[in-house]
C-alpha cells in the first residue's frame, strides 16, 4: 500500500487532519471525477441517456462488491443509504406477535428504534445478548439464547457507531447456522475498513453504507442477500417494479437476485461513484488497508494511553479504527474547541446514539476520532499533542 500515492489522490486530506471516516469521509479523486463528470454529462443530455450511456459501469458495481464481500453478483442490491438497506432486509421478514429478535446492547441506534417499532405495531419481543465486563459477547449465553427463544431474526451491529467494538461477528453467524436462523448485520462501520467476507459471516442479510470507511459518496448503499434468503422468497415489504414484474391485473413475478430489494429510481452519477470507490478499496486490497489501519490504531491508542487524564472508552479484545474517549479536566465541548482550533476533523457521540452503552460507562457522550488508511501516524502524533492541552 504507497501511502503517499493515496494521500495524493485524496485531495481532502492537505489542508487538514481529517479523522472523520466513521462519520463521512473524505472521497478518492477517482470517486469525485466520477461524481462530478457524470452530473456535468447530466445536465447536457438528461438523467435517462446517461443511464443508457453508463449502463457497463452501472453494472459493474455489482461485480466489484460482490468481490469486496465474496459473494455472486446477484446476492447484491444497490440502495441509498445503510438504513435503506436494513429496514428492507427487515421488511423482508414477516414478523407475528411473540416472536422474538435477538440483538445486542451495541447495535445501532436507528436498528434499536426498528425493533421498538415492530414490538409497538406487531408485539414482537427485543431480546439483548449479554455482554462480558471486557465489552465482547458472551458467546456461551448467546447459544443459550438462541436455543430458549429460537429467535425469527438475529440483529448484529458489526462495529457500533459509539465505540471502537468489534463484534463477533462470525461467531454469532456459525450460531445462527446451526440453528437456522435469519441473521441480519448491520456492517456500515466494518465495509471499507475491515475485511468483511459474507461467507465467513454466515449471514443472510449485510448493510452497508458508501460514504464512510468505504469513502464513497452520500446517498449510497447496498444490500447483500444470501442465497438462501432469496430461494426462501424473502423480498422486501413495499416491492416496485425493479423488485418484480407486473405481470397481469393482479399478480407479479419476483425478480429471482437481490435486485428486488431495489426501487427502480436512483442516481445514475451515484451509483457510478459508488462502483469507483468499491473498485478503489479492492484496488488498495481490503487486507492492506485492515492491516495499516491495525498499526496505525494501535500506536494511537497507545500514544493517547499517556496523555494525561484522558479516558480511552472502547472496550472488547478486537477494536477499530473507531476511537472514543473523554477527559478529566475537559468537556466535550472543550476537547471539540481544542481539535477544531487545530484543524481536526471529529465526531461527537452523545447518549441518544449509545443509551445502553455510555450509562455503564458512566458518560453522557465522547469524542469520536475514526482515521483511516490515509492518514499517517504523523498526523495521529501531532493531535496526541493536541490533547496534551
Ligand atoms: C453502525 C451504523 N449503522 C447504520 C448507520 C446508518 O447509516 P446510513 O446513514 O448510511 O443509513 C450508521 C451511521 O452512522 C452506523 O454507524
Amino acid at each position: 500500500m504507497d501511502i503517499n500515492t493515496i494521500r495524493k489522490e485524496t485531495r481532502g486530506c492537505t489542508d487538514k487532519i481529517f479523522l472523520n471516516s466513521a462519520g463521512s469521509s473524505l472521497v478518492t479523486d477517482t470517486v469525485f471525477d466520477i461524481m462530478m463528470n457524470s452530473l456535468t454529462e447530466e445536465a447536457r443530455i438528461g438523467g435517462y441517456a446517461l443511464a443508457s450511456l453508463n449502463q457497463e459501469g452501472i453494472d459493474d458495481f455489482y461485480a466489484e462488491t460482490a468481490k469486496l464481500l465474496n459473494c455472486r453478483l446477484e446476492n447484491i442490491a444497490f440502495q441509498t443509504s445503510a438504513t435503506d438497506a436494513y429496514a428492507k432486509a427487515i421488511s423482508s421478514i414477516e414478523f407475528k406477535t411473540g416472536d422474538v429478535i435477538l440483538t445486542t446492547d451495541d447495535d445501532y441506534v436507528s436498528n434499536q428504534i426498528s425493533f421498538l417499532s415492530l414490538k409497538k405495531r406487531f408485539g414482537i419481543k427485543i431480546i439483548r445478548a449479554v455482554t462480558r465486563s471486557d465489552g465482547d459477547l458472551d458467546l456461551v449465553a448467546f447459544e443459550e439464547l438462541v436455543k430458549e427463544h429460537q429467535p425469527k431474526l438475529v440483529a448484529l451491529t458489526h462495529i457500533p457507531t459509539s465505540s471502537g467494538l468489534v463484534q463477533a461477528a462470525e461467531e454469532v453467524g456459525a450460531i445462527c447456522r446451526k440453528y437456522n436462523t435469519w441473521y441480519l448485520v448491520d456492517a456500515c462501520q466494518s465495509v471499507g475498513q475491515l475485511v468483511v467476507d459474507v461467507q465467513k459471516i454466515g449471514c443472510d442479510f449485510l448493510a452497508a453504507t458508501g460514504r464512510k470507511f468505504l469513502r464513497g459518496p452520500r446517498g449510497t448503499g447496498f444490500l447483500y442477500v444470501s442465497d438462501r434468503a432469496l430461494e426462501a422468497g424473502l423480498a422486501p415489504l413495499i416491492i416496485d417494479m425493479i423488485g418484480a414484474e407486473w405481470t397481469s391485473a393482479d399478480d407479479y413475478k419476483l425478480e429471482p437476485t437481490a435486485k428486488r430489494f431495489e426501487f427502480w429510481e436512483s442516481s445514475i452519477a451515484g451509483r457510478l461513484a459508488l462502483k469507483e470507490a468499491v473498485k478503489y478499496a479492492n484496488h488498495v486490497g481490503m487486507a492492506n488497508i485492515q492491516e495499516y489501519n491495525a498499526g496505525l490504531m494501535a500506536q494511537f491508542r497507545n500514544q493517547l494511553k499517556q496523555v494525561k487524564g484522558l479516558n480511552l472508552q472502547d472496550r472488547g479484545t478486537q477494536l477499530s479504527n473507531i476511537l472514543t474517549f473523554t477527559m478529566d479536566q475537559h468537556t466535550t465541548e472543550e476537547i471539540a474547541q481544542q481539535l477544531r482550533e487545530h484543524h481536526v476533523y471529529f465526531s461527537i457521540t452523545s447518549l441518544c446514539s449509545a443509551r445502553i452503552d455510555f450509562p455503564k460507562k458512566n458518560i453522557e457522550s465522547a469524542v469520536r476520532l475514526s482515521p483511516h488508511y490515509f492518514n499517517t501516524p504523523e498526523e495521529l502524533e501531532k493531535v496526541v499533542t493536541i490533547l496534551d492541552f
